[in-house]
């Protein structure tokens, strides 16, 4: 079976890619082989003019296939295949034949790279059209030639922000900003060859003087690498996004080198790059998200949804305005509100959120009365988290909307079976937990009550996926998934304050480690009072380890309630954090440490601060121990789901691999040995579960 066909019809010749054995265009072995024969005919038999094209719907070429780089066993390895593609990109460059990239789609890493080498892409105007070199995003850097290609298309500015954020354009700003030369219409393709084949040749952009001279590069270059550190704050990249340094290092020895020796370094900085843990480990939080939307419910789901094109969501607050944003991606939603002030908040959060997408806003009905309801599909519902509320909602919602309709709750707490016991057909109601900022956070929790049909779960997981989340089905039971594992995680940086440690220190050793914010500041985040009820739950369903303390009730009562009330264990200005807040001394348990705190004086050796390390196994050991008992306890089916939740719904952070990952790779011993100084029991078959 082709995967690439070589076409002839007079002078132009085209290079279709339509692989029939996967849904997109992806660059392997075998499309090697098929591109490097095509290339021996070519080379003989010259043509005037070379389409590059693809026959699938939406996708020019995906990228490399990921399989490629994952399999690599060593840096010869990689960087060989680096130069495999690129020696193929120099063929396409050094063919007679006018070349041309027809883009309809995705045209995504070695695709664009390919793209490169022709003498002009041409953008199609399509919402499916971008152009990307996201390789960044996988802990890697461009390897056919796009570090040499992209600066010299786009010039150095533009092509230094696209390799280091890995972001796409879509072909109006491609056009703009030189990455392609024409950006037209489908119906226009004839005329678009046309008028190429009349235009000049492109000219390439050489390096300006000033990147040459080494003063104003070394300069230029110091100002990258200081922004990009600024991205990531606390983390190192050389451990934890290695392929970032290297290819600010790369891009500035290419500024000066000849193209030879600049593909020769770009091949070899790449072989290195690909064996790095954080690439084997980006590699694999992309495809645990693939499983997300690839499992079997979701495709089960997917012919039960088509019809859905119009939603209501209940609540216009934190919740209910972010889900709005996120349903209106494909459908017509109505934001259902009782109080005129929360309807106008929600409005202007999301006019917030429009103002690069005015369209999805137009598709937002602010609606206060029930009017509408009959020709509702999904219903959301992110009113107040009262089961008494929840339950009249239900009830007025089952009487309004038609039988087939999906009633959704987005509780993060209460019983999915308990609300589904006032409705007369509970089978089409399940919980779908989005995480907050919702328009943000990837994952969705879907949760079955008892009464929950298969079909209900099969959907909600399909519309999580159709709107961009990923889903992940979860247990009804206290917490769900993520909250329950998340209380002990926050529990225990609480303990490590009353053991003496700073606020600072505990939430700089987690965000060291690469959690996006320290367990203390998410207690800000989400409301101390919200934590505090939570963790109340959660211990009289579990047990110990959840709850927290006394003198965090204290600063609750004091009003010190988080980010919400500008104080809790931080202080907080228009959302963003400020310093520690300086009354926490004065809750905390004991009078010693207390002092201890604030007295500048006393040297971190005499306050024997924990290493960075020893608080991350305080706070993510209990976290693992929770993970492991929910897998037990069938709370979530499969480890990898496990994993996917931590990562995508808190931020765990990606270069790590996941939760259960990290701590498999570490030593058994050890791990048993740290299980037992923190006093956890984990269930008696942990080591199958973490190690299956
Ligand atoms: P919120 O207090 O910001 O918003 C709730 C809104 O619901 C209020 O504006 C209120 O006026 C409105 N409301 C109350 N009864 C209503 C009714 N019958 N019809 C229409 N609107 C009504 O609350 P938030 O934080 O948005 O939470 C909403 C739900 O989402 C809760 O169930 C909560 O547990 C859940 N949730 C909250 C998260 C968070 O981080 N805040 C995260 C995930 C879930």
């Amino acid at each position: 079976m082709s995967r690439i066909t070589l076409i002839r019809e007079a002078e132009v010749v085209r290079i279709h890619f339509e692989r029939k054995d996967k849904s997109v265009n992806v660059l392997d072995l075998p499309c090697f082989d098929e591109l490097e024969a095509h290339l021996d005919t070519l080379e003989r038999e010259p043509a005037e003019v070379l389409i590059l094209e693809s026959g699938m719907v939406g996708c020019f070429i995906a990228g490399a296939d990921l399989d490629l780089i994952h399999a690599a066993a060593n840096a010869d390895e990689a960087e060989a295949l680096a130069e495999r593609g690129q020696a193929i990109c120099r063929r396409i460059e050094d063919l007679e034949a006018l070349s041309i990239a027809w883009v309809h789609g995705s045209c995504m890493g070695g695709g664009l790279e390919l793209a490169l080498a022709c003498n002009h892409i041409v953008a199609v105007h399509d919402g499916k059209t971008r152009l990307a070199l996201p390789e960044i995003k996988i802990g890697i850097h461009p390897g056919f030639g796009g570090c040499v290609r992209l600066p010299k298309r786009v010039g150095w500015p533009q092509a230094i922000k696209m390799i280091l954020s890995g972001s796409s354009v879509d072909a109006k700003r491609a056009k703009r900003i030189g990455l392609a030369s024409l950006a037209c219409h489908p119906e226009q393709k004839q005329r678009a060859i046309e008028y190429l084949r009349a235009a000049k040749t492109r000219t390439d952009r050489t390096p300006p003087l000033w990147l040459r001279l080494p003063p104003f590069k070394g300069i230029f270059f110091h100002q990258v690498h200081k922004k990009t550190q600024a991205r990531f704050a606390h983390l190192d990249l050389n451990e934890s996004y290695p392929a970032i340094p290297a290819v600010i290092n790369l891009l500035k020895e290419l500024t000066t080198l000849d193209d030879g020796l600049a593909y020769a370094r770009e091949a070899e900085s790449l072989g290195k790059c690909a064996i790095t843990p954080t690439c084997k480990n980006l590699i694999r939080v992309f495809r645990l998200g693939e499983t997300l939307k690839k499992q079997e419910t979701v495709k089960k789901g997917k012919v039960n949804i088509n019809d859905i094109d119009h939603a209501a969501v209940y609540g216009a607050g934190v919740m209910g305005s972010g889900i709005s944003w996120v349903a209106a991606k494909d459908c017509q939603v109505d934001m259902h509100e009782i109080a005129d002030t929360a309807l106008s908040r929600g409005m202007k959060t999301l006019s917030q959120l429009a103002r690069r997408d005015k369209e999805r806003l137009r598709r937002i009905r602010p609606v206060v009365d029930a009017s509408g309801l009959n020709k509702i599909d999904v219903v959301i519902e992110a009113v107040v988290e009262n089961m008494d509320v929840k339950h009249e909602l239900l009830r007025d919602l089952e009487a309004k909307t038609s039988k087939e309709t999906l009633l959704l709750s987005n509780t993060s707490s209460l019983s999915v079976t308990e609300m589904q016991s006032v409705l007369k057909v509970p089978g089409r109601m399940a919980g779908m937990h989005f995480f907050n900022p919702a328009p943000k956070m990837p994952l969705v929790e879907v949760i079955a009550g008892k009464k929950s049909t298969k079909k209900t779960i099969q959907s909600v997981a399909a519309l999580a996926t159709r709107w961009g989340k990923f889903p992940i089905i979860v247990a009804d039971v206290p917490g769900f998934l993520v909250n329950r594992c998340l209380m002990p995680y926050m529990a225990a940086a609480l303990q490590l304050l009353e053991q003496g440690q700073k606020a600072e220190h505990v939430d700089g050793a987690l965000k060291v480690f690469g959690m996006p914010m320290g367990a203390l500041e998410l207690a800000d985040r989400v409301g101390l009072d919200i934590c505090y009820h939570v963790g109340a739950q959660l211990e009289t369903a579990y047990g110990d380890g959840f709850s927290m303390p006394i003198w965090f009730n204290a600063l609750i009562n004091d009003g010190l309630l988080g980010e919400k009330s500008g104080r809790g264990f931080f202080c907080y200005e228009k959302g963003k954090q400020k310093k520690l807040n300086e009354k926490l001394a004065d809750y905390l348990p004991n009078q010693q440490l207390r002092e201890i705190e604030f007295d500048a004086n006393i040297t971190d050796d005499s306050r024997e601060v924990m290493p960075n390390c020893e608080i991350i196994d305080a706070c993510l050991l209990p976290m693992l121990i929770e993970s492991l008992k929910c897998l037990d306890q069938k709370v979530v089916e499969h480890a990898e789901h496990l994993d996917a939740a931590m990562i995508y719904g808190i931020g765990f952070p990606p270069f790590r691999g996941g939760l259960l990952h990290y701590y498999a790779s570490q030593d058994r011993h050890t791990l048993v040995e740290k299980m037992k100084d923190y006093d956890l029991q984990p269930p008696e078959n942990w080591e199958s579960l973490l190690y299956a």
